[in-house]
Parts: structure tokens; sequence; C-alpha cells
């Protein structure tokens, strides 16, 4: 019974950090200053996604200092962030979401 537990427990443990979504690290740690189609303090997710690569877009969000000067910006004020792979790669699925919108 006790091994059927753990064992439970690991699989929906597996299962909620694979569902984690973007949009909730998007109202987390972005909202502030993007929004999904509007531009706002920064650009919008939508004219990220129309003009960027998934690669480029998740390194600018694990180091936007080191990567701002080869997108063009002339310094940078984005907030460094301590994400975990998986919020960055759902992050950065859902930025890639709203092309187009
Ligand atoms: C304090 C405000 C602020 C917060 C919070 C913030 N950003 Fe930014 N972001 C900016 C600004 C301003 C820029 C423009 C360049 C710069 O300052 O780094 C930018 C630039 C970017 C870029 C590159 C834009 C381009 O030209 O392609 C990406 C990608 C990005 N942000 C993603 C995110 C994501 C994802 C989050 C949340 C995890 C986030 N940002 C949180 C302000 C912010």
């Amino acid at each position: 019974m006790k091994i059927f537990i753990l064992f439970l427990s690991i699989f929906s443990y597996t299962l909620s950090a694979n569902n984690l979504d973007g949009k909730k690290v998007f109202e987390t740690y972005c909202w502030g200053c993007h929004h999904q189609t509007a531009t706002s303090f920064g650009i919008s997710f939508s004219e990220i996604a129309s003009k960027r690569t998934k690669d480029e877009i998740k390194a600018y969000i694990i180091s936007p200092k080191s990567m701002y000067k080869s997108f063009g910006y002339k310094r940078t004020v984005m907030t460094q962030f301590e994400l975990t792979d998986k919020e960055i790669d759902s992050i950065v699925k859902y930025i890639l979401l709203q092309k187009g919108k």
C-alpha cells in the first residue's frame, strides 16, 4: 500500500510538472512589462514571436544581459529570472503561440 501511494504521488508530481503552463509563468513574471498582443513597457509577445526563433527567445529569457546587444538594444532593463528549464520551455511555447495574433 505504501509503495502504491509513493508511486501515485510521484506520478501526479510528474504530471503536474509536465502540464505547467506558460500562461501561469507569463502572469507571474512577465505581465508587468509584456502583454500578449499589445505593446506594453516591453514589446508584445506576438511581435517577439514573429521575429525571433525559439532558441533566440530562450536565450534572451535566460540572460538578457548577454543577449541585448545582438538583439539590437542599446541597454537592458529586463529582469533576469531564476526560472527552471520547464518554466522556460513553457513560456517560450506560450510566446510562440501568440504569433500572428
Ligand atoms: C521589468 C520589465 C520586464 C519584465 C518583468 C520582463 N521583460 Fe522582457 N523585456 C523588457 C524590455 C524593456 C525589453 C527590451 C530590451 C531589454 O530591456 O532587455 C525586453 C525584451 C524581451 C525579449 C526580447 C525582445 C525582442 O526584441 O525579441 C524577450 C524574448 C522577453 N523580453 C521575454 C520576457 C519574458 C518571457 C518575461 C517573463 C519571464 C519578461 N520578458 C519579463 C522588459 C521586461
